[in-house]
């Protein structure tokens, strides 16, 4: 079996952090994104994954490289030339998504985060005989998303509606398909868009069926989604594997701490937090809900709240890091400074608070 992931797009809002890698391999607790996905698909059995991709196609490949012989699945590229949206590319990669068996094969976007269950999938895609299944799954805040209106009892699509301006309903679009070989036939390549050119075809001739995703689900292309994704994604481990999570009086709820990370004398850390590769933290420290990427040093007493810090970034002692903060690869934030929201660019000093949430450049 095979399966395409959709890596295109510049993940604009998920800067700065996309400014230094494409937000595929951005880390969502201690592992890039699609690596995540890659496993999942890899453990029931497909053996190709296409990665369609529209910008920085080398940074990826040699990234993944490294990953196919680890995970031992075959990982390969498949480029526009100008972006085809999230229907075009299949069609673009058609030779490679059809089999000899004539099987169905999976597409996802690449910044959806859940268990993943592919397997049911592929029994309720089985069980209904239609042409496409996707999954959905029920969202407070539809309008984000693409709205699917189907038969409870069946699943049967009868409507799909990319980004509703007005209520259809709460059942969204996970981002995760499995498609026949003849949906290929339905894409032109040049630009087109899935959602609201391909499905809504599809549903109208009765041949679109929905699954709603058992267990957790989120989108995690905006920090703010980030986190809380994170907060659920942590929550699943607690259920699946506890002996991942880190357990001692200073640990306070889920905490990710990878092995080469240092924790100082005295601090208070969770819940929600993932502490990536090599971090220091500092003594006396307080973290909750939010995440350190690679490398990352937070000083004496800093207290980070709510907040994302990337690659080799350090946080001074006594500061204060809260309410979406998102520092780019190697900020620097001077001792007692106070960060209230600030979106700060790569390689930026912070010698002075910011007040309220702001883009720093
Ligand atoms: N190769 C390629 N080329 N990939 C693309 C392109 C392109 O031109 N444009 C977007 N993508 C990829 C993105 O990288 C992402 O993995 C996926 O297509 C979806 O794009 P997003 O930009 O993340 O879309 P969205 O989050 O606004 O909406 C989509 O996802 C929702 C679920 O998270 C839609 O599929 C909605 O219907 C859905 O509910
Ligand atoms: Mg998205």
């Amino acid at each position: 079996m095979k399966a395409l992931i959709l890596v295109g797009g510049f993940g604009t809002r998920l800067r700065p952090l996309t400014l230094s890698v494409p937000k595929p391999l951005v880390e969502f607790a201690n592992k890039p994104m699609i690596l995540h996905q890659i496993e999942a698909l890899k453990a029931i059995g497909v053996t190709e994954v296409v990665l369609a991709i529209n910008y920085q196609p080398e940074v990826m490949m040699n990234f993944l490289k490294e990953f196919e012989e680890k995970v031992g699945i075959k990982i390969t590229c498949s480029q526009e030339t100008e972006p085809l949206g999230t229907a075009g590319p299949l069609a673009l990669a058609k030779d490679k998504l059809i089999d000899d068996s004539g099987s169905p094969f999976f597409v996802l976007n690449s910044d959806v985060i859940s268990d993943y269950p592919f397997k049911e999938m592929i029994e309720f895609h089985n069980a209904h005989g239609g042409e496409a299944s996707i999954m959905v799954t029920k969202v407070d805040e539809p309008s984000k998303y693409g709205v699917v209106v189907m038969e409870e009892a069946t699943g049967k699509v009868e409507r799909f509606v990319e980004k509703p301006k007005l209520f259809v309903g709460n059942k969204i679009n996970a981002g995760i398909y499995l498609l026949n070989p003849s949906v290929l036939d339905r894409i032109e390549l040049k630009p087109t868009s899935i959602e609201k050119e391909i499905f809504p075809k599809i549903a109208a001739e009765e041949k679109l069926y929905a699954m709603t995703l058992p267990g957790f689900w989120m989108d995690i292309g905006q920090p703010k989604d980030y986190i809380t994704g994170l907060t659920l994604y942590l929550d699943s481990l607690r259920k699946k594997s506890p002996s991942k999570l880190a357990s001692g009086s200073n640990i306070v709820g889920n905490v990710l701490v990878h092995e080469t990370a240092k924790i100082g004398e005295g601090c208070l850390i969770g819940p929600d937090v993932a502490i990536g590769p090599g971090c220091v933290i500092e003594s006396g420290v307080r973290l909750s809900r939010c995440t350190m990427m690679r490398g990352v040093r937070i000083k004496n007493h800093a207290c980070i709240s709510s907040s994302i810090i990337g690659w080799h970034s350090t946080v001074g002692q006594w500061a204060r890091v809260e309410n979406m903060t998102i520092l780019g690869e190697d900020v620097h934030v001077g001792d007692e400074v106070y960060s209230n929201g600030g979106v700060v660019l790569p390689h930026k000093e912070i010698k002075s608070s910011i007040l309220k949430p702001e883009i720093v450049m």
